[in-house]
């Protein structure tokens, strides 16, 4: 029967078969739930010829790379290299203004990263890797080819095309993608199962190329990410203290290219302007901006103007999808 205690052991059996005895598997690691629980999934079959990696790009929000290495290892057991590789990706967004540009200089600086990896590793094992696993969803799969026989239906679909063929190409890779038949709340069941914690399976997306598209223009300029972390973790972890994370698809701040006029104490201020934004959907397509109330909204203005130095003023955005897309960039 369609059980996901079945589906997973099914799954453990079709990897073991799939890679044999001797074999390596590398998997990147997003820190997203689709990635980790098919890590996980594969970690259980095989062991530790499952490598894994998590890039920091410098682009994560407040504590993440802590915050994600510490469920892969402490609570997965995952084998997992992190790799700080900040700075080189900051050197190569410097000057960088347009949101598709941006894009390209972080996918470009992740495959070489992961390519480096790649041969390390080969290095090491004194063989190549491979396998690679992939935390592909069926909705990534079906709008181009839908599996024959899967008796899924058709119309739900999402848009994907950020995520897919993200990784080098002429690497020969075998791809694992154990999840390819599942929909985004059966992985969420499937990782239950699995012991993946369930405030990691409820964490919202987070896009890719991360904060560089949540810091407008250049996201280099002066301290724009560090100002974007604090203040996103303050309205993120209000959300959670109201109780309504899980009643939200995506949350998250943006930091403007702007600065205006405040005052505080008795002094003017010329800060940063810093803007909310928050929606509710079903699956990113469309979306319904998040109405807070009152009580919400003021406390997390004055929390953050009091306490992120060098923000003066706090905007909601106030649009839904369309006519706007979900992030700002
Ligand atoms: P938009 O902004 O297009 O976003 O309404 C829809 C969903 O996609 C996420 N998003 C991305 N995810 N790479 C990603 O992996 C990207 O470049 C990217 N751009 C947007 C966005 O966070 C939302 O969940």
């Amino acid at each position: 029967g369609w059980k996901m205690e079945n589906i997973s052991d099914e799954e453990i059996k079709v990897i073991r078969d799939t890679v044999g005895a001797e074999d390596h598997v590398i998997c990147a690691l997003s820190g997203g739930v689709d990635s980790t629980v098919a890590a996980t999934l594969v970690h259980k079959a095989i062991g530790d010829r499952l490598h894994c990696v998590f890039v920091d790009n410098g682009l994560l929000r407040y504590k993440e790379r802590e915050r994600v290495m510490e469920t892969f290892e402490r609570d997965l057991h995952l084998p997992v290299t992190c790799i700080d590789a900040s700075e080189q990706f900051l050197r190569e967004l410097k000057g960088v203004v347009d949101p598709e540009v941006k894009r390209k200089i972080i996918g470009k600086e992740f495959i070489g990263i992961f390519d480096a990896f790649a041969h390390d590793l080969e290095q090491k094992l004194g063989k190549k890797p491979l396998y690679l696993v992939q935390g592909t969803l069926y909705p990534d799969v079906i709008e181009s080819c839908p599996p024959p026989g899967s008796g899924r239906n058709h119309s739900h679909t999402i848009k994907s095309h950020h995520n897919v063929g993200g990784l080098p190409k002429d690497m020969k890779l075998k791809l694992i993608e154990p999840l390819k038949l599942l929909f985004k709340d059966e992985v969420r069941h499937l990782g239950r199962i699995l012991n993946v914690p369930e405030a990691f399976l409820k964490r919202h997306p987070f896009p890719g190329p991360g904060l560089a598209v949540r810091v407008l223009g250049d996201v280099t300029e002066g301290n724009a990410l560090e100002v974007l972390r604090e203040v996103d973790e303050i309205f993120i972890q209000a959300i959670k203290d109201y109780g309504l994370y899980d009643l939200i698809w995506q949350a998250f701040a943006v930091f403007l290219p702007v600065k205006s006029v405040g005052v505080q104490g008795d002094q003017r201020t010329h800060s940063h302007v810093v803007s909310l934004r928050a929606v509710s959907s079903e699956d990113g397509m469309t979306a319904d901006w998040y109405y807070f109330e009152e009580k919400f909204l003021r406390y997390v203005s004055l929390k953050i103007c009091n306490s992120v130095r060098g923000v003066n003023r706090v905007t909601q955005d106030i649009t839904s999808k369309p006519p706007s897309t979900i992030e700002w960039e």
